[in-house]
């Protein structure tokens, strides 16, 4: 087949650079003096090869840039960069589990304030893209979509016309679409297009579930915003995700045949609209225990002039990636359970730290060639504080601590429950026994789908470690009827991504001893602060001497007062410690974990911190800390970011925690 390269281009005119792109508001006087209606002089609609603005053809250049992944307080400024780039919009997912922690608690304050973020956006000129999901993966817990689904019914079919999961994603978009209603283009806001699930060619195929959100979405946000679906540039991916009265749109990274992708599979669905790569790969998402990832600039400076050569609109996935913080990171599932690290940089254009990079110049200077940059020099990266030292004093173990971090009174139930029966959406789960019968030694003791890992106590003192990812999951014990048997179970990130989506947390099977199963467990869920918090405040432990026996490799908690004269962004350098999760003044900065890899600091944006007064850090620290001497007790703040440390060798087992032959007592 002979393609008219000429016909599938776009051909706009290239006017001066304007910041109003998107802010232009509505003004009744004006309107009503050019006698217009507001549809017709704010218009977005789908044209020949093009997007029409107004009636003008154009193209967007976006970037992706998640709100809850950075602090409010710096969305203006990474807006401002995103522009001085060259970009004319930006591309946010709505993460609906951060919306609805539980069901019908809704949250839009603060770090998900999304109308917020919009408005944000569009006063700093910059158009918005908008993927509400339900489904998003975007590397979080369960892909967007709230734990409490898997409660509500344990069979339910997730991302399908399933009406058990359909009564719920109904609920949630009436709740949220009608708050920005007003923000379409249309109407005077920045929102141009709005995505119909998401890579959805990806898991399934049920058209009545892509239809069911596209007249959803149609009735709620009116029928003048144009909605798309994006899939892998596939044949059999696109067939799956597109549904019939949206724009197909594609997705591909650096190195892609752009013409293949553009003309041989996109043109096949979109016949004569704009094309359009809504993710475009600059970097790539890690996982612990393997090597960062990096794309390389001129890689991505390549693809992209061939996609601005066909005139194609682009949306950059992820052009500031930000952090996960808290419990936020999702995991995939490959060959095992593979966990997203706490900082999502992405190697993305702008870094975890909000601070234009190499890559960032490089392609602005690229887009400086195809349209017009702002004005005026880029916006300077944050100034960033080596803080130093901070003395970590120890408050004690988990046990002695456990009365303080337990919401509710304890469960008991016969078997093991879930995470997700027992209302605990992350973190930790103790789990309690006493051993009923003799045993021989060693004995055997298997967790039957340990979902994900968990440290074994016998009697309070820690025996060992036992990880779904490294894939032990029994250890030889030394016990004796009567002694109490604990495992403090950790949820890594609920999957993100495939058929394991609705896969619970937690003992999932049985506990057993040389193949007994164990009965009569007590169970003790960990409130342990999440992200984010609206006030976020620190738990307030004191000083306890450090029990002599096993104290230092005893899950336990450690903080440290550190003072500052001026609050700037800063990282976390925990070397010595081994894994656990770190709290700045009440908020979760997330789970460190140094001897895994490949991230060795923790990103802490400088507005978690106070001026002239007492900052908090505090440490929940699960396996090792270097508190032997007051000297080691330390952590350190420094003002460089360090994601691209070693891992352990391919083929090794994972980093475990020590498995410990205890005599009996
Ligand atoms: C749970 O979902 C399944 C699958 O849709 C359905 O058959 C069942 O009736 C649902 N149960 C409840 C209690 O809603
Ligand atoms: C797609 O939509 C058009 C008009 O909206 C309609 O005529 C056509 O039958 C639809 N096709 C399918 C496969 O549903
Ligand atoms: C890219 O794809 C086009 C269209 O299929 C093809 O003609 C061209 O040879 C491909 N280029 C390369 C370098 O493979
Ligand atoms: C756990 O063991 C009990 C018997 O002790 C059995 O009834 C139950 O089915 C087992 N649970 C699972 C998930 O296999
Ligand atoms: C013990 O639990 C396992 C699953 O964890 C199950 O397969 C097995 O049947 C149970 N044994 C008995 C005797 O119930
Ligand atoms: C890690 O990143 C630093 C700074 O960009 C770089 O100098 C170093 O070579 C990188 N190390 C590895 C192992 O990639």
């Amino acid at each position: 087949m002979l393609i008219n390269l000429f016909t599938a281009l776009c051909l706009f005119v290239v006017v001066p650079f304007s910041n109003l792109d998107a802010v232009i508001l509505p003004n009744p006087q004006r309107d009503a003096a050019v006698g217009a209606d507001l549809a017709q002089v704010r218009s977005f609609t789908v044209g020949k090869n093009c997007f029409l603005k107004d009636g003008q053809p154009f193209r967007y250049i976006s970037g992706s840039f998640h709100y809850w992944r950075q602090p409010p307080e710096y969305w203006e400024d990474t807006f401002h960069k995103m522009r001085a780039a060259g970009l004319n919009a930006v591309q946010t997912y709505l993460s609906w589990n951060l919306h609805e922690p539980e069901p019908e608690q809704y949250n839009f304050r603060g770090n998900v304030n999304i109308r917020r973020f919009i408005k944000t956006a569009q006063t700093s000129g910059l158009l918005v893209v908008l993927r509400p999901g339900p489904f998003i993966d975007a590397e979080v817990d369960m892909g967007g979509l709230p734990y409490w689904l898997l409660r509500m019914n344990s069979t339910m079919h997730l991302r399908s016309s399933d009406q058990s999961y359909l009564t719920y994603v109904e609920r949630w978009f009436r709740k949220v679409l009608p708050l920005l209603a007003d923000l379409t283009y249309a109407n005077g806001g920045p929102i141009i297009t709005v995505q119909v699930e998401n890579e959805y060619g990806s898991y399934g195929s049920d058209l009545v579930y892509k239809e069911f959100l596209r007249d959803l979405t149609r009735e709620l946000l009116g029928p003048d915003v144009v909605l798309f679906t994006t899939d892998g540039a596939a044949d059999y991916l696109v067939v799956g995700g597109k549904v019939n009265g949206t724009l197909t749109t594609v997705d591909f990274g650096t190195g892609a045949n752009v013409t293949q992708n553009f003309i041989d599979i996109e043109r096949k669905y979109n016949t004569d609209g704009p094309l359009v790569n809504s993710e475009f790969y600059p970097g790539w998402l890690d996982h612990w225990a393997e090597p960062f990832n990096t794309v390389d600039y001129q890689d991505v400076v390549k693809t992209m002039k061939d996609m601005l050569d066909f005139s194609a609109s682009f949306n950059t996935y992820m052009f500031y990636g930000g952090s996960n913080f808290g419990f936020g990171a999702g995991s995939n599932f490959g060959d095992t359970l593979e966990v997203i690290i706490q900082s999502y940089d992405y190697d993305a254009p702008i870094s975890e730290a909000g601070d234009p990079t190499e890559k960032f110049m490089k392609i602005r200077e690229l887009l400086g060639r195809y349209v017009p940059l702002p004005p005026g020099p880029v916006p300077p990266a944050r100034p960033k504080a080596a803080y130093g030292k901070v003395r970590m004093v120890h408050a004690g173990n988990l046990f002695q601590n456990l009365p303080e971090l337990i919401h509710s009174n304890s469960i008991k139930s016969p078997l093991p429950l879930s995470f997700e029966v027992l209302k605990q959406a992350h973190g930790f789960v103790l789990y309690r026994t006493v051993i009923p019968f003799a045993t021989r030694d060693p004995s055997k003791l298997t967790v039957d789908r340990l979902y994900d890992r968990a440290i074994v106590f016998l009697d309070e003192k820690p025996i060992a470690t036992l990880s779904r990812s490294a894939g032990v999951t029994s250890v030889d014990i030394y016990a004796e009827a009567g002694q109490t048997l604990d495992l403090l179970v950790q949820n890594e990130g609920r999957i993100c991504f495939g058929s394991h989506i609705n896969e619970m947390k937690g003992i999932l099977g049985n506990v057993s001893i040389d193949g007994h199963n164990l009965t009569t467990w007590q169970m003790f869920p960990i409130d342990l602060p999440g992200f984010p918090v609206h006030d976020p405040k620190p738990f307030g432990f004191t000083e306890r001497e450090i029990p002599s026996e096993f104290g230092l490799q005893a899950p336990s908690f450690y903080f440290g007062e550190f003072v500052v004269t001026e609050r700037q962004d800063t990282f976390l350098q925990l070397d010595g410690w081994r894994h656990g999760y770190a709290f700045v003044n009440g908020r979760n900065l997330g789970r460190y974990w140094p001897v895994q890899g490949p991230q060795k600091t923790l990103y802490v944006p400088g507005v978690f911190l106070h001026e002239n007064a007492p900052n908090i850090l505090e440490l929940f620290e699960l396996e090792g800390a270097p508190c032997g001497h007051a000297q080691s007790c330390v952590i350190t703040f420094v003002d460089q970011p360090h994601l691209n440390g070693t891992v352990p060798q391919l083929g090794t087992v994972r980093q475990l925690g020590t498995v410990r032959k205890l005599g009996k007592s």
